[in-house]
């Protein structure tokens, strides 16, 4: 191993949450995916991570203590313990390092919006931080960015597209030449207008817990008679999103973004587990919004992430009136009215580096 030139220090990274257009279902190997898929970073949904570190050479294990919003987080411990146990062979220095961590999300959990990506871009992004900090460089060939993705991958595959700003694609995908399985890459060349100022109301129909986890979802792939001929389509998608993207042809746009989210679904209820994770107000909104779209000519759409609550997505001109109708008509479908907006955003932020 290299030798440190520092010995302690803290650093901090805000990184904002992720929502999917075409979607990562079914995974192998080490958090592998088995289709392409790209998503769009959001701006207001984040979780902010502070570490601060010491190095031991006494010690041979990672010993982080944590903080959640200033709480206890049993479940998310365990997770992150897990996750750094699987990296401290990629990344040797972790067995020596005394670390606090301190994290936190800016909106509530079960909202819909991925709290694993965030809170994992942002704690691989302080990984990263203080590999540089230690030895003034990033070791092995990844640079910063590709480094953080890669281990934020390792703690949740969809984590390792939030190190990246606007359209960010993950998977192999022979349309796409920088494209990998082991990390991400922002798409954000030529991008039309029309999408370069997406906008995302997030519409909670309900913050219950899962029945089954996402984790669940991805194994049970493995016996979906279907999961083949999905892995085909998605990756056609991802081709054709790309040139819609350039194009700025909207109505496909919604056409593939609403197709992929009722994939999604339809997998999880022809899966050997059949089960169904909408809710009779999420149908009660998708039927709303496609009225909506059809009689207003606004082009607005609706997605959906392993679970009942539902992304609105629109360009930014239609923001007051997407808005307007969301407080009319959707809302009363709404748990406790409870809306979130959101729109495409600018990535990661490093906010210490001491
Ligand atoms: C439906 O990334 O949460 O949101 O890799 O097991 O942590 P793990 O799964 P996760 O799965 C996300 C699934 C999805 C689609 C997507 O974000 O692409």
């Amino acid at each position: 191993m290299a030798e440190f030139i520092r010995q302690a220090g803290k650093v901090a990274w805000r990184c904002p949450s992720n929502i999917a257009i075409v979607k990562y279902w079914g995974k192998h190997g080490e958090q592998l995916p088995n289709n392409t898929s790209l998503s769009i970073t959001l701006q207001n949904a984040y979780t902010e991570t502070v570490v601060r570190y010491e190095i031991d050479k006494n010690l041979n294990n990672v010993v982080p203590t944590f903080s959640f919003g200033k709480q206890q987080n049993l479940f998310f411990e365990n997770r992150i313990n897990r996750f750094l146990t699987r990296l401290q062979p990629q990344i040797p220095f972790l067995a020596h390092l005394r670390m606090n961590i301190e994290s936190k999300n800016n909106f509530p959990h079960s909202t819909g919006i991925a709290s694993s990506a965030s809170a994992f871009g942002s704690l691989a992004l302080c990984l990263c931080a203080i590999e540089n900090q230690i030895f003034g460089h990033i070791s092995g060939y990844l640079d910063f960015n590709q480094k953080a993705s890669y281990l934020a991958r390792i703690g949740s595959g969809s984590a390792c597209r939030s190190v990246y700003e606007g359209f960010v694609v993950w998977g192999q995908h022979k349309e796409i030449e920088t494209s990998s399985d082991i990390y991400a890459v922002p798409v954000n060349k030529n991008i039309h207008p029309v999408f370069q100022k997406m906008q995302d109301s997030i519409l909670i129909v309900s913050s219950e817990k899962k029945l089954i986890s996402s984790s669940e979802g991805h194994s049970l792939m493995e016996s979906n008679p279907y999961a083949k001929v999905r892995y085909q389509f998605a990756n056609a998608n991802i081709g054709e999103l790309m040139t819609t993207l350039k194009k700025g042809d909207m109505d496909h746009f919604i056409k593939i973004t609403e197709n992929e989210a009722l994939g999604l679904h339809a997998l999880m209820m022809l899966s050997e587990a059949n089960y169904m994770l909408l809710k009779p107000n999420t149908l009660a909104i998708i039927e709303r919004v496609k009225r909506y779209r059809t009689e207003q000519k606004i082009p607005v759409c609706f997605t959906l992430d392993a679970g009942p609550n539902i992304h609105l997505l629109y360009p930014e001109e239609y923001k007051d009136e997407v808005h307007n109708f969301i407080r009319e008509e959707l809302l009363p479908f709404c748990e406790h009215n409870q809306w979130i907006h959101d729109r495409i955003g600018t990535g990661p932020v490093q906010l210490v580096n001491e």
